[in-house]
């Protein structure tokens, strides 16, 4: 079987962050994020990454530490529906469709499992939340067949509490309803029309946890949850010097925490220097960055290499002191059914 990992998109909610990295590759306990779903899927899965932006980084990095996998790079972005036909060549029958942002439990065999007693020609996964109003939730009927998507109902107004978990399992005719070459968005474009036909279209609900990556609070959140899966109070990189405190935190190689520096609940990425009396809390510190003495940080995200002085307060800001790079969009594209309020 085929897993189509869609790793494409600009990831516009974490900028800076993925102003210089793509959004697969941001480290999650310091391993890229798409990782975690290439370690869950069942041994023998043929991997197809589609793939757009900065997808050399991807590619270096499987080949330098052995992941097989076809990366197939889009033209030009084509959205969640046209990253999968564009990949039609590799497909031959059943296959997955997984967003890279997403962390979870989710059995990917049980999963399968579900989707063929069913003898679906879709079956996505659904997650359970409380802020319905913030999300498109499914309207299921009691056997796991999806009527339709509501998007962002009133608590009163929700058909169900379940939402697009962004795991998809599929049969090869649903390429038929995508064209090539174009923008289209599985989600908005293609599930809708799958439905309308009368098709078998199900959901699959799963416990655990699910985390979307793609935003700062999200990211810090998988964070935590993953730390304590492993039962780590933090993390710490190679060839680091740490003289301060850490706390449900990670830290890449090559860092240094200053004395009495306090660092919670952040992710500090490689080669960063955070200096004496620090307190940092809820903050992502991208590569090569310097924090100086003294400084206070709260839920700030600091792209690559920038300094911060010696001294600053900084809350609830997004650092980043150079230019757009270019080609970089100005606002999101990408999935809609996943954005919130
Ligand atoms: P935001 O700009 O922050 O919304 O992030 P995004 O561009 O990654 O969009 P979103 O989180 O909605 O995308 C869901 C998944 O689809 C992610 O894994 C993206 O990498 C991927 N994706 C989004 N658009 C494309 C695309 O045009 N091509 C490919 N190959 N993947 C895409």
């Amino acid at each position: 079987m085929q897993a189509v990992i869609l790793a494409g998109g600009y990831g516009t909610r974490l900028a800076p962050l993925t102003y210089t990295k793509a959004k697969p590759m941001l480290p999650l306990l310091n391993k890229p994020m798409i990782c975690y779903i290439i370690d869950a899927l069942p041994s023998g899965t043929e991997i197809i990454v589609a793939s757009n932006y900065r997808n050399d980084e991807i590619e270096e990095y499987f080949e330098e530490n052995g992941i097989n996998a076809i990366i197939n790079n889009e033209p030009q972005p084509l959205g969640t529906g046209g990253a999968v036909k564009y990949a039609e060549k590799y497909i031959d029958g059943t296959f997955l469709v997984l967003n890279s942002d997403i962390i979870s439990s989710l059995n990917f065999r049980k999963f399968i499992q579900y989707h063929m007693k069913k003898e679906a020609i879709v079956t996505i996964s659904l997650w359970p939340v409380k802020n319905v109003e913030e999300f498109g939730v499914v309207d299921i009927l009691s056997d796991g067949r999806i009527r339709k998507f509501v998007e962002k109902p009133s608590k009163e107004q929700a058909p169900s509490n379940l939402i697009n978990a962004g795991a998809y399992c599929m049969e090869y005719e649903v390429l038929d309803y995508i064209s090539p070459n174009k923008f289209v968005s599985m989600e908005m474009d293609i599930f809708p029309k799958i439905i309308d036909d009368g098709k078998p279209f199900y959901g699959y609900t799963f416990n655990g946890y699910w985390i979307d990556v793609g935003r700062f609070l999200s990211y810090i959140e998988a964070t935590k949850i993953l730390l304590k899966e492993k039962g780590l109070k933090y993390l710490v990189g190679e060839n680091c010097k740490v003289s301060g405190v850490l706390k449900t935190s990670t830290l890449g190689n090559n860092c240094e925490v200053g004395k009495n520096a306090l660092v919670k609940n952040c992710i500090v990425y490689d080669n960063c220097k955070i200096g004496e009396n620090v307190e940092m809390e809820n903050c992502i510190i991208a590569e090569n960055c310097v924090i100086e003495e003294n400084v206070r940080l709260k839920d700030v995200v600091v792209g690559e290499e920038e300094r911060i002085e010696k001294n600053a307060i900084i809350e609830n800001k997004k650092i980043w002191s150079k230019p757009l790079p270019e080609g970089y969009p100005k606002k999101q594209i990408g999935n809609p059914l996943k954005r919130r309020k």
